[in-house]
């Protein structure tokens, strides 16, 4: 098993939003290590920032560093719906948001945002990115609208060889990345891109492709 790091101290010496530093601080607090990376949250802003007006949903609210992010790339006008299956975790999030009401965080199992969709961007952080085996994939078709985006951090770069072996190893948090991969890269409805964010983590995107006679 490879060595895990504290993501939090990713962030140490950053000039990051004050929000970012709130949800980070509060990770750090509760000795959550999971936060995202600031490489990932910049993507995540940039991503934010091209469906304002729109409607963003994300499964795993950890402490709300992704949120943070993404909040400050938009505008009231953006919805921001995120689940989080700890009670404890979920609370937290919701008071730190508590000034943004366009921010929602529900607890639970993350399919409890899909009465919500479709979404123009869904950050799949926490349930629905199919790392598990007893984690299925979300359906992207279901939950976005023609056109909207996917994004699934903490794909370590292939270790060797292209394409991925179905039956490639676990990663040091014990996730088939490569079976999730496969899923992500193939399927039908989407168009799908990986690249380096961190020296040792990649990210996904994909977007879906639009309806028929779309082009
Ligand atoms: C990688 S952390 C999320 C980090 C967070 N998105 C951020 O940007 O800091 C994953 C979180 O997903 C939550 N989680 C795991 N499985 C879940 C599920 N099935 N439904 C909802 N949340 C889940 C965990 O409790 C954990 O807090």
């Amino acid at each position: 098993m490879a060595d895990t790091i504290d993501k939090n101290t990713l962030y140490e010496g950053l000039d990051v939003p004050p929000l970012v530093a709130a949800a980070v601080a509060l990770a750090r607090q509760n000795d959550f290590p999971f936060s995202c990376t600031p490489a990932q949250g910049r993507l995540l802003q940039v991503l934010a920032a091209g469906r304002e007006g729109g409607r963003i949903a994300e499964t795993g609210t950890g402490y709300g560093a992704g949120v943070a992010w993404m909040l400050t790339a938009v505008t009231a006008n953006t919805e921001l719906l995120s689940v989080e299956a700890d009670g404890e975790r979920a609370e937290a999030s919701r008071e730190l948001f508590t000034d943004h009401d366009n921010v929602t965080i529900l607890h639970g199992d993350w399919r409890e945002i899909v009465p919500f969709a479709p979404f123009d961007l869904l950050v799949l952080d926490g349930g629905g990115g199919g790392k598990r085996e007893d984690d299925p994939p979300a359906d992207p078709t279901a939950l976005l609208v023609p056109g909207g985006s996917v994004v699934l951090d903490d794909f370590h770069p292939p270790a060797e060889g292209w394409p991925p072996a179905v039956q490639a190893g676990y990663d040091a948090y014990g996730r088939e990345l490569d079976r999730a991969r496969e899923y992500w890269f193939n399927h039908p409805d989407l168009l799908t891109t990986e690249f380096r964010v961190h020296p040792v983590a990649s990210t996904i995107v994909g977007m879906r492709r639009g309806d028929a006679g779309d082009g």
